[in-house]
């Protein structure tokens, strides 16, 4: 299905290691996170698709695409399988591209299916797992599973050794941080001999570690919503078997994350709250040894900066230039015409310019150790390929703020 690796290298030439196109071309992970609504979905899958554009085999992991835009990837609910979108299917909206691209839902539930079934000791002792009546309700409920189970999925997928590139979309900020620790509250918990000792099937200490109260359950509060505490303990009694292979893994995916072959992406909206839930995921990412080099600033209102300045006399200028000799008398509605377009001119300005200051200083903020992009608002909704590749030419022109020249 995929053509040679040679089409990368022909495609390859030196790159300023600012560009997102070398973020592309050097990484094997990227992982796209930010606020709520910052535009994470959106921008994973076009920078899956400038992956593709530059000949990279790669696979958009989604979380919860909005439905046009699921449907453009092929993607249907609760269908975890990878979808391929194929050069013909590009190339029927307009887009020419050298390959195709890989995508696919995260599902929780199967992930974690899998996992259990890897780790457990046996066939049957997976099956008593599996089919233990707690296990439908832990598998989605365990709170921090989703991002555990998401970073497990990367982690397969990345080993497969199918892509060359794996993009990640995130949960909203609050749990992308979750996602992020995942991995080591994982190992703290199950490889805390403590906890070990007490989810020990032998354990006589369960009924009483076992309260509310006790350190364990609090420790396990970290990670679950749910009450039914008895039913949790018979769980993990079970589920112990599978904590070894669990804390390996673990392991694995926090030195992947960590390593060169990882970047996050840190998304963020033309406002204040989104910027700031971007900061602290930046440096949340950073403080864990983690690489964020590049910061996408969305939805940017991009208004043509002549016009920006600020018009007091604009409707003038234009009611001048509309009599052309200056002196042939003009209608009243041609008045307010003008007026009107002199206010829409100075209001866009106005929000063009507060958007790049917004850029501007992010960009000082984080400088030079992230570059800060910025990607415009645009005028049709990216739910569809064709917007997607225009967004992903945007991110593979985009030239970094304040880049220096290599
Ligand atoms: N550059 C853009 N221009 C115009 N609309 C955009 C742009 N980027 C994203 N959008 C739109 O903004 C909305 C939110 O985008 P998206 O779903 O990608 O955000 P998200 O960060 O993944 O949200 P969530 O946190 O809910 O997962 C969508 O309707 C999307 O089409
Ligand atoms: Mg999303």
């Amino acid at each position: 299905m995929w053509p040679t690796r040679q089409v990368a290298e022909t495609m390859h030439t030196p790159l300023n290691p600012n560009r997102i196109a070398s973020l592309i071309d050097g990484r094997r992970v990227l992982l796209v996170v930010g606020a709520g609504g910052a535009g994470k979905t959106t921008l994973s899958a076009a920078l899956g698709v400038a992956a593709a554009q530059r000949g990279r085999r790669t696979l958009v992991l989604t979380v919860d695409p909005a439905k046009r835009l699921a449907n453009a990837l092929g993607l249907q609910a609760f269908n975890e399988h990878v979808q391929h979108i194929s050069v013909a299917d590009f190339a029927a909206q307009g887009c020419a591209m050298p390959i195709g691209l890989d995508a696919a839902m995260l599902d929780v539930k199967r992930t974690f299916d899998r996992v259990v079934t890897r780790y457990a000791r046996s066939p049957e002792s997976a099956k008593k797992i599996l089919e233990h009546p707690f296990y439908q309700q832990a598998s989605t409920a365990l709170a921090g599973s989703q991002e555990y189970m998401a970073t497990e999925r990367l982690y397969e997928s990345v080993s497969s050794g199918e892509y060359d590139l794996v993009v990640l979309d995130t949960p909203p900020a609050e749990h992308a941080l979750d996602f992020i620790d995942a991995p080591r509250r994982l190992i703290d918990l199950f490889d805390s001999p403590t906890f070990r000792k007490l989810i020990a099937p032998s354990s006589r200490l369960r009924g009483g570690v076992f309260r509310p109260t006790s350190v364990v359950m609090k420790g396990l509060q970290r990670f679950t919503t749910v009450e039914m505490f008895s039913n949790l303990i018979e769980f993990f009694g079970h589920l112990s078997e599978t904590f070894d292979g669990f804390v390996s893994r673990a392991r694995d995916v926090q030195t992947l994350l960590q390593g060169p072959d990882a970047a996050f992406v840190v998304v963020s909206g033309c406002d204040g709250a989104s910027t700031e839930q971007a900061r602290s995921l930046q440096e949340h990412v950073t403080g864990l040894g983690m690489h964020a080099p590049a910061w996408i600033v969305n939805r940017m209102f991009d208004f043509a900066p002549t016009l920006a300045q600020p018009q007091s006399d604009l409707a003038a200028e234009l009611l001048a230039a509309w009599r052309d000799d200056g002196q042939t008398p003009v209608s009243s509605e041609v008045v307010g015409l003008m007026r009107n377009l002199a206010q829409v001119v100075e209001k866009m300005g106005g929000l063009a310019a507060r958007d790049r200051a917004l850029l501007a200083e992010v960009a000082a903020s984080v400088a030079p150790r992230v570059n800060v992009l910025g990607v415009p608002r645009r005028i049709q909704e990216p739910d569809n390929l064709k917007e997607l590749f225009a967004i992903s030419n945007l991110l593979l022109d985009a030239v970094p703020v304040g880049e220096v020249a290599p």
